[in-house]
């Protein structure tokens, strides 16, 4: 398949919209916006929280049942319309969806403002291991470089690389970088895993890790939390996946590329567990995975590889680049979701539009950049609250709303194989997405709440 442009019968594309260039590209560019710092940082500390295994099972219970559902509303949206998430909107919907279009912008601009700043932690961890070697008391370590002169540092270099791939361009910049970096990172985290198999005393990480206590199923914030985390690394609920599949020609199966990209992120997030957990009971670490939420990853990890001498070492900077290559393409498209819009809604250029917007995320980083605690409540505001509204409005549009009828484009380019699922995803996206995630939202309304008015006492 060549690039070309989009064809004429789409509601509202522009008539030279860059294509992905092959469908792998697509496919791999996608799993590389879902696979990053939430499959590693975020899976971690979250699962540990949640009672480890009975996480896990609740998690991948989302993904199916939410989850590409979801990925399914916002493929389909993206590729009917070719435009970016506030103009579908209002091709397929009218203006009164527009703000939802909006949403989805702002979220995608604050979690980017953030999750750089984590990217910049990752980014320092590898050079630091490839140069002096990991500090000597972790948790002292991080709490230096966590916050500060270094960690805007680190942050603005994580954005400038950001801003370069986005500006390039759809094929040339996140399609080329995909094609190389996930592949690696796959690589990686394998390699990994089968490295922590071999440690003395893993399994208790694993019993933590994969035999579920079912109490725990039916906590709240278990629940909210799988959720949020379903959404947050899948990329849902902030029109990244829609960006995406504007670029997609008509020739594909979407089903089948929702069920390739979930179980993409789904593996890298469980192979991940399979090396953070074993390394951490490994060493008796596990206080401290709960114990500092947002720095969980940061702190023990380093810590375990420090453990393991020189062996830990080269570990340790396969682990941290790995991470920082997944935190590139997840960044890449959060930043192509604002970029794309601006594009699209002002008519600036690819160029202009990746250099304002980028100058003005790395600015409001710089303020989580300074605080790990406000970056946790931008986290949780952002990368909780506004995903799990943007969930429930994206589900509302494709099940009620919009004037197309979602089976007709989920149809266009499906297989035998998937074919047969549409009319079941159809039901779930109308009757069980809606009032389900009305429920988490309620759950997620409350403790945003109270992180916040905790966060204002000073706690
Ligand atoms: N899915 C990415 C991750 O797991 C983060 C992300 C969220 C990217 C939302 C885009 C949109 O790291």
């Amino acid at each position: 398949m060549t690039p070309s442009a989009s064809s004429s019968s789409d509601p509202g594309g522009t008539p030279a919209r860059e294509l992905f260039g092959s469908k792998w590209g697509f496919v791999l560019a996608a799993v590389g916006s879902a696979v990053g710092l939430g499959n590693m940082w975020r899976f971690s500390y979250v699962a540990a929280e949640g009672g480890g295994a009975a996480f896990v099972f609740l998690y991948i219970i989302m993904i199916g049942l939410l989850g590409i559902p979801l990925m399914l509303c916002e493929l389909t949206v993206g590729r009917r319309t070719h435009l970016s998430p506030i103009g579908a909107l209002r091709a397929l919907g009218g203006k009164g969806w527009v703000p939802l279009g909006f949403l989805f912008v702002t979220a995608g601009f604050l979690i980017l403002s953030y999750y750089s700043v984590i990217a910049g932690w990752t980014l320092r961890y590898t050079v630091e291991a490839a140069t002096v070697g990991f500090a000597a008391d972790p948790g002292a370590h991080f709490g230096e470089i966590a916050a500060g002169g270094t960690a805007i540092m680190w942050h603005l270099i994580f954005m400038v690389l950001t801003i370069g791939i986005v500006m390039i361009g759809v094929q040339k910049g996140i399609e080329k970088a995909a094609t190389i970096l996930m592949p690696t990172l796959a690589l990686i985290v394998v390699g990994l895993a089968v490295w922590a198999f071999t440690l003395p005393g893993a399994g208790a990480g694993y019993a933590f890790y994969l035999q579920p206590d079912f109490g725990d199923l039916f906590d709240r914030t278990t629940i909210r939390q799988a959720v949020a985390q379903a959404f947050f690394s899948l990329s849902l609920g902030m029109g990244a996946m829609l960006t995406f599949a504007s670029y997609l020609s008509r020739d594909t199966d979407l089903n089948q590329e929702a069920a390739t990209i979930s179980f993409a992120d789904f593996f890298v997030a469980f192979a991940a567990g399979l090396v953070v957990f074993p390394v951490i009971f490994a060493l008796g670490l596990q206080d401290s995975v709960t114990a500092s939420t947002v720095g969980a990853l940061f702190i023990s990890l380093p810590g375990a590889f420090l453990e393991m001498g020189g062996a830990g070492r080269l570990v340790g900077f396969l682990f941290f680049l790995a991470l920082a290559v997944g935190a590139l393409t997840s960044a890449i498209s959060l930043l192509e979701v604002v970029t794309a819009s601006i594009i699209d809604e002002l008519g600036m250029t690819r160029a202009r539009a990746a250099i304002g917007v980028g100058i003005l995320i790395a600015a409001v980083g710089i303020l989580s950049a300074l605080s790990t605690d406000l970056l946790g409540l931008i986290d949780q505001i952002a990368g909780d609250l506004f995903l799990v509204m943007g969930a429930l409005g994206m589900s509302i549009f494709v099940g009620w709303a919009m004037k197309d009828d979602p089976s007709a484009e989920l149809r266009r380019g499906a297989g035998p194989t998937f074919a047969r699922f549409i009319p079941g995803v159809v039901f779930l996206i109308r009757f069980v997405l809606p009032p389900v995630i009305g429920i988490v939202l309620i759950f997620s309304i409350q403790d945003a709440w109270g992180a916040i008015t905790s966060f204002l006492a000073g706690g």
